[in-house]
């Protein structure tokens, strides 16, 4: 695997051509790592406290809970977050994809084969069509779809009652979506990238899963890489059991393996690796610090606008090293300070 793909966001814009069937297929082969349950999800304490009081009462009521929008940057947990909601109510999880409905119909059968309580996950929620995002609201806010059958004048229009869902929807980007849809979210939550020490948690937990030994200062300065992302970490942390196996001793990792493998794999003390040196290196070199506009830097770095502002970005700004300013973006002092060659 080359090492920019071990950071890289989980899917390239072409693989997101055939995602929809890939979805279900990938959500099981992460599956290994996944929590499956509230004990197990580390982190994002606020967002768990609310589920959980949520889950609760709606279970005291008999009733299902309001439909859920997540967003945050990628890797953080939202689809992990939505089945283990699912699991922890005990409903059936369908999964599909913003990209995945085309049209109406599509949507129609989604819907029409729920059971009461079940959970309906909408990934990329944000790239949901006008047309069908509309289709949606009724089938949100009243429980019903309004079908129109034929054209023109003779057109009718039916409707179908739909069982109680809850629909869950997970964006990296909630101002892409419109007004209207967020409204009909009864719970809005932002993940957050994870204290340090709760990525170390999260790898120490998966090792046990992997039969891995892995030292507790070892998953420190595996953390420190993992740009707080728990997908990060997990990748991290397999590329250096495969380290251990070939350069050390087999399914041991402690503190020196855990340096060299990392290394190996160009991730800096920062967490940096190489493409994130790169975007602050073009805005230093050839913007002069800055300000540059999102599509100018893109294509400086040869990378997808929406590469840039959804993954790369959140976790520069979130170290300090850049800032969104009205006129672009610019690297600070502390980016200037690093040594990015
Ligand atoms: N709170 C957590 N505790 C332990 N492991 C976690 C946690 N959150 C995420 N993970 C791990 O990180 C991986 C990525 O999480 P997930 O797929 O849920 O992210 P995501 O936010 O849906 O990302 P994307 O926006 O790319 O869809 C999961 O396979 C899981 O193993
Ligand atoms: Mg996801």
């Amino acid at each position: 695997m080359a090492i920019d793909r071990l950071i890289q966001p989980e899917e390239t814009e072409n693989e997101q051509a055939h995602i929809s069937e890939n979805r279900e297929a990938s959500y099981n082969n992460e599956l290994s790592l996944r929590p499956q349950n509230f004990k197990q999800y580390i982190g994002q304490k606020k967002l768990k406290q609310n589920l959980e009081l949520a889950i609760q009462a709606a279970k005291n009521r008999s009733e299902t809970i309001d439909h859920l929008l997540l967003y945050g940057p990628p890797g953080l947990g939202k689809t992990t977050m939505a089945g283990v909601v699912a699991k922890e109510l005990g409903a059936n999880f369908h999964i599909t994809a913003g990209p995945a409905i085309e049209r109406g119909g599509d949507l129609a059968s989604l819907l029409t084969k729920l059971q009461p309580g079940d959970i309906l996950f909408i990934d990329e929620i944000h790239r949901l069509s006008s047309a069908i995002a509309e289709v949606l609201y009724s089938a949100m806010e009243d429980f019903g779809l309004d079908i129109i059958l034929g054209k023109g004048p003779s057109a009718k229009s039916l409707r179908i009652d739909l069982p109680k869902f809850t629909l869950i929807g997970a964006t990296t980007k909630t101002g892409s979506l419109a007004a209207p849809l967020r409204d009909r979210f009864g719970h809005v939550h932002q993940l957050d990238f994870y204290q340090l020490e709760e990525i170390s948690t999260i790898l120490l937990q998966n090792a046990k899963l992997l039969s891995l030994s892995l030292d507790q200062e070892a998953s420190v300065e595996i953390a420190k890489r993992s740009r707080l992302t728990p997908r990060v970490a997990n990748r991290i942390l397999k590329r250096v059991r495969d380290y251990a196996e070939v350069h050390g001793t087999p399914n041991v990792v402690d503190l020196e393996t855990a340096k060299k493998a990392l290394k190996m794999l160009e991730i800096d003390e920062h967490g940096l690796d190489s493409s994130d040196r790169r975007i602050l290196k073009i805005i230093i070199d050839k913007f002069n610090g800055g300000p540059v506009g999102l599509d100018t830097l893109a294509h400086a770095a040869s990378e997808e606008r929406s590469t840039i502002e959804d993954y790369y970005e959140p976790y520069l700004m979130r170290l300090g090293l850049i800032e969104r300013t009205p006129r672009g973006r610019i690297t600070t002092p502390k980016a200037s300070k690093l040594n990015l060659s």
